[in-house]
């Protein structure tokens, strides 16, 4: 098929690229003349393990251009435009400049990948210009970033959000673009589709936050996190996935959908208590891992932070437990070093102006009074932790994802404080193998 994709972020470059490699011919329209620039002289301006590739796999099907060209947007378009939310509400101004694009095109058949809070999917169609619902749908993504390759091609389920007047001949359509993905096709109305997508995002931040709060009793109650949550994860019914404890979690989608979510529900007078409480969690899960630090630290002290993305595999730092983190430090005085194998300079300093940026990890060490680990990046557990200690001033390791052994680090002389896992100094609880 040839197929417009509105947006090459995150969502529209994983699904454009990936949509070439089943054999497609896309044209990505994207209007921030920067990252038009970097595309078309074959750059991904993001990182994202594998895109590169896949981008540069088919030259010949994948085009880039600023605006739809003149022969038209061809069988099939995806919306994957940006919709910040700011203080609750999504911000539309994107997709209503994908209006001004498509407005040529009355008959074009449109699908939005945007994800967008409840109750506004049924004013898309009115919202990017369409006579009618007909050609209108929408069809939410599932990607985590860092596996959004593998999410596109490997996906839980398809949802396609339709209208009542969506028409078979464009759920056709729908269908023929993902004839090869594998995987259940779940045709809802949008309603159903937009608070699947949002609720799928509220209930993984909701068991993160209470796999944290766990972590939390498991530091009081001197048991070890991981051995109760293996546990309690052999009931199917739980599940072993997504049961990390850690600083807290991040990025443009968890926090901001648990958001939506609870925003919606008070919109309508609900009190949405768990959705609430599961994003005061979160943030309290950051600064009491921040007040952590601080009590460890002597007045204006060097802290060396290992990681700044909102996970590893990315280089993305919205939301990044990290940044508030290092941000609480300077606020008490402190100086922070920090180095992330994926975020650079630039973006760093505009994220925190104070934050000095080390080139290498080992250099975070340096004459530090505390070393955090912030970011699960592979790249740390394999440091000589036993070696860098001696670059040290104090011994402090705050371990926010666990990443290391607790044992191995107090026997390398660190005051180790993992997530769950004892306090400063004491030996960690015995882990019984599962
Ligand atoms: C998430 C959803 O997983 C994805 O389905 C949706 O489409 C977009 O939002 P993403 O935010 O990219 O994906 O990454 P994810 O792997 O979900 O991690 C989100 C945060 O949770 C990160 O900060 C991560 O460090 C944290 N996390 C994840 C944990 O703390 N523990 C875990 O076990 C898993």
């Amino acid at each position: 098929m040839q197929i417009t994709v509105i947006g090459a972020g995150y969502v529209g470059l994983v699904t454009g690229a990936s949509l070439v490699e089943l054999g497609h011919r896309v044209t990505m329209i994207e209007r921030d003349p920067t990252r038009l620039a970097q595309l078309a002289a074959g750059r991904v301006p993001f990182a994202e393990p594998g895109l590169g590739d896949l981008v540069a796999a088919h030259p010949d099907r994948i085009g880039f251009s600023h605006a739809i060209p003149e022969a038209g947007p061809g069988d099939l378009t995806f919306v994957a435009v940006g919709t910040p939310i700011e203080g609750g509400e999504s911000d539309l101004s994107q997709l209503r400049a994908t209006a001004d694009q498509l407005r040529p095109w009355p008959e074009a058949h449109v699908s939005v990948r945007s994800t967008l809070p409840p109750g506004t999917s049924v004013r898309l169609p009115a919202l990017l210009g369409r006579p009618d619902a007909r050609h209108a749908s929408t069809n939410p993504e599932f990607l985590r970033e860092g596996a959004a390759v593998h999410d596109f091609m490997n996906p839980a389920r398809i949802v396609v959000g339709r209208f009542p007047e969506t028409s078979e001949e464009h759920l056709a359509r729908l269908e023929a673009a993902y004839e090869h993905v594998p995987g259940p096709r779940l045709t809802v109305d949008v309603a159903a589709a937009e608070l699947i997508k949002n609720v799928a995002n509220g209930f993984l931040a909701l068991k993160l936050s209470f796999v944290n709060e766990v972590a939390q009793l498991t530091e009081e109650y001197g048991a070890d996190v991981d051995t109760v949550l293996a546990g309690i994860g052999l009931d199917a019914r739980i599940g072993s996935a997504y049961m990390k404890p850690g600083l807290g979690f991040g990025g443009s989608c968890l926090p901001k959908e648990l958001l939506a979510l609870a925003v919606a529900g008070r919109k309508r007078g609900l009190s949405m208590h768990v959705a609430r409480a599961a994003a005061l969690v979160n943030d309290e899960q950051q600064d009491r891992f921040a007040r952590a630090v601080l009590a460890s630290l002597p007045a204006a002290a060097r802290v060396g932070l290992l990681g700044l993305a909102f996970k590893a595999q990315t280089d993305d730092l919205r939301g990044s437990p990290a940044l508030r983190v290092a941000q609480r430090l300077s606020e008490g005085g402190h100086r922070v070093v920090a180095y992330d194998p994926a975020v650079h300079g630039a973006t760093a300093r505009a994220a925190l102006p104070d934050l000095e940026l080390a080139d290498a990890a080992e250099e975070v060490f340096d004459g530090a009074d505390a070393v955090i680990i912030a970011t699960e990046w592979a790249e740390f557990r394999d440091l000589d932790w036993g070696g860098l200690r001696d670059r040290m001033r104090g011994s402090g390791l705050f371990d926010g994802r666990n990443l290391l052994d607790a044992a191995q680090m107090r026997a390398a002389g660190y005051l180790y404080r993992g997530i769950g896992r004892g306090t400063v100094g004491e030996p960690a609880p015995a882990r019984s193998t599962p």
